[in-house]
């Protein structure tokens, strides 16, 4: 694992961005596997501003998205494909059909999950995905858990997960209970990984994730099995490492 220390949130997302356009400048086609959060908000504006200045073009990216939330639908703010369109999508020359979420308002988990697995199959597989990483060690929407899941499956949210989004909510019991989210094995088929994390508070999991034994109760934990991860973060959320 390589570990890029940044100054603070703003210049961990230049870093971050850079990476990103990296992989588009030297692969127009390639495919992004892509999150949400706080976490990279600051980096999709970076790339957005690249983009206006004609340094970048997405026309021929692919991206495929971790999660959303199940029976949010695509037009509430709070659904992860609304985000996206809002902070990166609307805002860069993406081609839709070629941007994917999971689709929350598809009722069958099993439906929905066997339907984004085979979307995630049909590009061919991802070259870089960007993650965030919850406060337990989540990442996508994969909880702590007795084993890894493999593929996209449909997961009941750990309280202390709904109680950090709830943020974004107008109250708690807004915050939807499930997730679509991409599975463990998914991640980490990616050929390469690239991990945000900013502020104190993501110190004591950074260094259980990352430094610590390798647990599903811990998911991010799996990642110092990948060959090629980055962790981009500031000197905060890198404190204890
Ligand atoms: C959510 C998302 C994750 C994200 C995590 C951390 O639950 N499903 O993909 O990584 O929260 O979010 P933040 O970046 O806001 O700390």
């Amino acid at each position: 694992m390589r570990f890029v220390k940044a100054k603070d949130y703003n210049d961990m997302s230049r870093k971050a961005a850079n990476i990103i356009s990296a992989q588009v400048i030297l692969r127009p086609d390639c495919v992004l596997g892509l999150a949400t959060g706080s976490s990279p908000v600051g980096l999709y504006q970076c790339l957005i501003e690249w983009y206006e200045k004609g340094d970048l073009d997405f026309s021929g990216v692919t991206s495929v998205n971790l999660d959303e939330y199940r029976g949010l639908p695509h037009d509430n703010p709070q659904s992860y494909y609304y985000f996206m369109n809002d902070h990166l999508f609307s805002h860069i020359n993406t081609d839709p059909a070629k941007t994917h979420v999971p689709d929350g308002m598809i009722a069958d988990a099993g439906e929905a999950c066997s339907q984004y697995d085979e979307t995630i199959r049909s590009t061919g597989g991802v070259d870089l995905q960007l993650l965030g990483m919850g406060h337990n060690g989540h990442i996508g929407f994969n909880e702590p858990d007795e084993e890894f899941a493999k593929g996209t499956h449909c997961v009941d949210l750990a309280q202390s997960t709904i109680d950090a989004n709830s943020r974004f909510f107008a109250s708690r019991e807004e915050v939807p209970t499930q997730a679509y989210t991409m599975g463990i094995q998914t991640i980490m088929a990616a050929k390469k990984i690239l991990v945000v994390v900013s502020g104190a508070d993501k110190a004591d999991i950074v260094e259980k994730a990352f430094f610590g034994p390798i647990t599903p109760h811990v998911p991010a934990s799996i990642l110092q099995l990948h060959a090629d991860v980055t962790v981009v973060g500031d000197e905060a959320a890198f404190a204890k490492i």
